[in-house]
C-alpha cells in the first residue's frame, strides 16, 4: 500500500517520496481502518509542503509496524473498511472524512485511532449503501465549500432577496469562488467575478462561471481601471448594493474590489495569492463606513468546532438534494502503480485535480 510522504527538510514537491506500508489485517478495539476513495490537490497542500506555514504537521504512523512520516494532502473521502470493537456509530461501507487534516490524505489507507474522551476524528458523510453523494463531492467537502458558505453567510446576515444585493470577488474562477457563486445564487444575490484575462478559452470560462450563477464576469484589467469602474461597472451594478468584497489575492486586485463597495460594505480576505499588501484611501473607508476582515476556516473551527459541523451538514444537504455541484476539475484514477507520479502529474499540470482510487 502506498502514501505520498515528505521529510523534515522538504522544500518542494520534487522532494516528495513514495512510501510503501503494510495494511493491518485486524484493527485494535479503538481503531478504524479506512480505504481512500478520492482526494483533491489544493493550493494549501502545496504551500504546506513548501514550508510556507512555518511548521509541518506532526508525523503519523502509517501502520503499527512502519516508521512515522509526514503524509501529504489535507482532504479526502474514505470508506470504512474495519471497525474496532469499542467504536460505536460506524459500520463497514460508511463514507467519512477526517475532521483534522493533520493525518495526511494522499495515501491508499488510513488507520485512525479514536482517542478516549478526545475529539471525534471522523465525520460521517454517508451511511453504507446510501446514495446521493458522489466521491468527488465527498473528497472536496471539507475545505472549499465550507469556506465559500461561511464567506457568504458570516458577514452579511440580512441579504435582500430582491435581486439588488451584490458580492464582488477576485479569483472568481477558483473553486472557492465557484462554490461562493452557487451559494449566492441560492439567496438571489448577484455576483461579480473578476478573473485573469488573456486566456485562449476566455469566453468558455465566462460562460461556465455564468452557468453556475455569476451575474457578471470581468477581467482584472477592467476591475483595476478607474475609467471602467466609473462607467461600465456602474451600469452593471445598476444602482444595486455592493455589500461584500471577497478577496483571495491582495495587492491592486483587492484595492479595486474595495473601491467597488457601497457604503457600509465589508471586504473579507481569505487568500493572499499575489503576496502583495493591500492599500486603499483611508477617506474612502472613513466616509463610506467600510470594514475589513480576515477569514481562516481552520482558525474559526478551532475556536468553534460546531460551526464547521453545522456548515458541513448544510453543504451535504445541498449536495444530496442536487442543488450544488463540484466545479470542473481534472480527474485521475489510481488503481495500482506509482501513486506519487500521479499526484506529481496533477500538481505539474497547474490545474485543479482530484485523484480517484478505484
Ligand atoms: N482562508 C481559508 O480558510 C481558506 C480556505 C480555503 C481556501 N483558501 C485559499 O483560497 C485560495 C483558492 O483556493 P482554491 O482551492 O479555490 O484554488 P483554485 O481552485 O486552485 O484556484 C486558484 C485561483 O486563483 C487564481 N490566481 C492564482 N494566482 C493568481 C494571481 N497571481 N493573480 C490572479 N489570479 C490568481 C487562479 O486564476 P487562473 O485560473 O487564472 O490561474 C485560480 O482562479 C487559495 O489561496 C487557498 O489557500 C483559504
Amino acid at each position: 500500500m502506498s502514501a505520498v510522504t515528505y521529510g523534515d527538510h522538504t522544500k518542494d514537491v520534487d522532494d516528495l517520496e513514495l512510501t510503501k506500508f503494510a495494511v493491518p489485517r485486524d484493527v485494535e478495539s479503538n481503531q478504524v481502518l479506512l480505504k481512500t476513495l478520492a482526494t483533491p490537490v489544493n493550493p494549501s497542500d502545496l504551500l504546506l509542503i513548501r514550508g510556507v506555514y512555518g511548521a509541518f504537521p506532526p508525523k503519523v504512523k502509517l501502520s503499527e509496524t512502519d516508521p512515522v512520516v509526514h503524509v501529504a494532502g489535507n482532504e479526502g473521502v474514505f470508506e470504512v473498511s474495519k471497525v474496532g470493537t469499542s467504536i460505536e456509530g460506524y459500520s463497514e461501507g460508511d463514507w467519512v472524512i477526517l475532521t483534522s487534516g493533520r493525518l495526511g490524505t494522499w495515501r491508499t489507507h488510513v488507520l485512525v485511532d479514536f482517542p478516549s474522551g478526545g475529539p471525534e476524528p471522523l465525520f460521517k458523510v454517508k451511511n453504507a449503501g446510501e446514495g446521493g453523494l458522489k466521491d468527488i463531492e465527498g473528497a472536496t467537502l471539507s475545505v472549499n465549500p465550507p469556506t465559500a458558505y461561511q464567506l457568504v453567510h458570516n458577514y452579511v446576515k440580512d441579504w435582500n432577496s430582491d435581486g439588488r444585493d451584490w458580492i464582488v470577488q477576485n479569483a472568481g474562477g477558483s473553486h472557492v469562488g465557484q462554490f461562493l457563486t452557487q451559494f449566492a445564487r441560492m439567496l438571489n444575490v448577484n455576483v461579480l467575478s473578476v478573473i485573469r484575462g488573456g486566456k485562449p478559452n476566455h469566453d468558455e470560462i465566462v460562460t461556465e462561471l455564468k452557468s453556475l450563477g455569476a451575474t457578471a464576469v470581468i477581467t482584472e484589467d477592467q476591475a483595476q481601471s478607474e475609467e471602467f469602474r466609473n462607467h461600465e461597472l456602474r451600469s452593471i451594478f445598476n444602482g444595486g448594493n455592493v455589500r461584500l468584497a471577497i478577496n483571495c489575492l491582495g495587492g491592486a486586485s483587492a484595492t479595486a474590489l474595495f473601491l467597488m463597495l457601497s457604503p457600509d460594505g465589508a471586504m473579507v480576505t481569505y487568500g493572499a495569492l499575489t503576496n502583495d499588501p493591500i492599500t486603499y484611501p483611508s477617506r474612502w473607508q472613513q466616509y463610506n463606513n467600510l470594514t475589513t476582515h480576515g477569514y481562516f476556516l481552520t482558525g474559526n473551527t478551532k475556536k468553534n468546532p460546531q460551526s464547521k459541523i453545522d456548515t458541513l451538514n448544510a453543504v451535504l444537504k445541498l449536495y444530496k438534494s442536487g442543488k450544488l455541484q463540484v466545479p470542473p476539475a481534472t480527474l485521475l484514477e489510481f488503481k495500482d502503480g506509482n501513486l506519487l507520479e500521479l499526484y506529481l502529474q496533477v500538481i505539474k499540470s497547474g490545474k485543479k485535480g482530484i485523484v480517484k482510487y478505484i
